[in-house]
Order: C-alpha cells, then structure tokens, then sequence
C-alpha cells in the first residue's frame, strides 16, 4: 500500500498578515484533495493567526528549539508551537544547517522535543553539490540521517525530506534515478532504525518542485510527498502540485 501523500509548503521568511488571504485560499481549494495531507510551515510569528483563520488545516513552524524552556533568547519551544495552534514543523532545513550552523545532534533532539509533545516532525536531509559531484550525496546523507534520526520507539510523526542543497531555490533537480536511489536509501535505514514501522515513515523531496515536474517526482517509488518552498506562496502555483499528489 502506497503511503498517504504529504504536501508541505515552506514559506521561509515571507508572510505577514495581508498574506492571510492567501492561505485561506490555499486551506480552501485543497478540501479537494482528501487524499492528500496539505500543510503550511509558516513564519513563527504568524502561526497563531494563520491557524485561527484556517480551522482544520494544518499549520507548522520551520524550526523548533529542543529544550521545554529556558534561557533562550529569541528561540520558540516544541510547546509553545504546538500552543499557538501548529500540528507539524520542520527540523534541520539546511537554510538553518548552514547559517545556523545546527549539527545534526542538535537536528535530533529538535526532533525528539516536537514528537514529544505531538507535533509531526518534518526533518530535513540534503548534500552539497560539491558533494554530489564527488559522487559522495549517498554517504553523506546516509551519516546525516543516521545523525539526525530521533531515538524513539516509534516513528510515528516522523516524515524525512530529502531536499539537495543544490536543488533549492535554483530550477535543477536531480535525475529520476539519483531521487530514486537516494529515497530507497532512506527508506532503508529507516527500516534498519525503526523495524517494521520504519516502511510508513513517509519520504518528501523538497528542491525546486514545482507543477510542471511534480508529477514526475510523485511517480517515483518511496517519494511520498513534496516539501516545497518558492512555488508554495501561491495557491494558483501550490494547488496543482497537490493535483499531481492526488494524480490528476
Ligand atoms: P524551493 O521549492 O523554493 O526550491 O525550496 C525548497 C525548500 O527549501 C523547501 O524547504
């Protein structure tokens, strides 16, 4: 059985409350696809807002900071998302790998800290393109997910994005089969990690996906969503990349 499809929108820092609007539109028209998981990782600040205006819909933050409480300034703890009405949240997005210089111990334990307080986890993995052309994506993105992966007995919550540093933000994607081996690879540490459960651990791609090579990525084996960043700010751009989700 093919897992349930996750669309995920990543505004990164765009979105104030004139852009309410636009979420709402999006919330609306993906009613549509009941086949298909739809949320929007959004701005911090505009959780609590974007929330309230679309009930039933699920809202996430980007990144989430792995202790309860404390002396932390500027940072937002696990609960205080799951307070202002977020249900997800991305954890080591590689914007924040590399200009926050976050290991992936500290990727781990921002994931543990939002499962446990019921939030779904979506965490990021992705090689360099100087990687890539050592020919060393496989390797190094097998370390940083064996790195990252929270230490719970169940993964439920969990979904991993493989988005290639390189990908994002600039029109290239790699080929079929580099997206094609890169996600059977996760899946299979996922399975070496977490048994049996480790095959409903749902894999995004995430780089430049947008409607006119979506339904190509959804096509291929273990690519169980899209993590999708500039093309998820519009509905009229967003939607039809839920549509290529759901096949039609
Ligand atoms: P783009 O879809 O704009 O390439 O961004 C991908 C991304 O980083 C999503 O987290």
């Amino acid at each position: 059985m093919p897992l349930k499809k996750l669309v995920a929108g990543n505004w990164k820092m765009h979105g104030v409350s004139s852009d309410i609007a636009e979420i709402q539109e999006i919330a609306a028209a993906a009613k549509d696809y009941s086949d298909i998981d739809v949320a929007l990782c959004v701005p911090a600040i505009l959780i609590e807002r974007a929330a309230r205006a679309v009930p039933g819909f699920s809202i996430g933050g980007q990144d989430v900071h792995h202790a309860e409480k404390g002396a932390h300034t500027g940072c937002t703890s696990a609960a205080m998302l799951h307070d202002a009405g977020a249900s997800l949240t991305i954890v080591g997005h590689s914007e924040r790998r590399e200009a926050q210089r976050e290991s992936d111990e500290e990727v781990k334990a921002k994931a543990e800290a939002a499962l446990a307080v019921g939030l779904q986890v979506i965490l990021c993995v992705g090689e360099s393109l100087e990687l890539r052309e050592k020919g060393d994506a496989v390797p190094v993105v097998t370390e940083q997910l064996d790195g990252s992966l929270p230490a719970v007995e169940s993964p439920a919550g969990l979904a991993i994005a493989y988005e290639p540093i390189w990908a994002i933000g600039t029109g290239k994607i790699p080929t079929v089969a580099e997206i094609a081996e890169m996600h059977e690879t996760i899946r299979s540490r996922l399975r070496q990690r977490y048994g049996e459960a480790g095959g409903g651990v749902r894999i995004l791609y995430g780089g430049s996906v947008k409607a006119s090579n979506a339904a190509e990525i959804f096509a291929i084996r273990d690519v169980d969503g899209a993590l999708v960043g500039g093309a998820s700010l519009k509905a009229a751009d967003f939607i039809p990349i839920v549509a290529a989700a759901s096949g039609r």
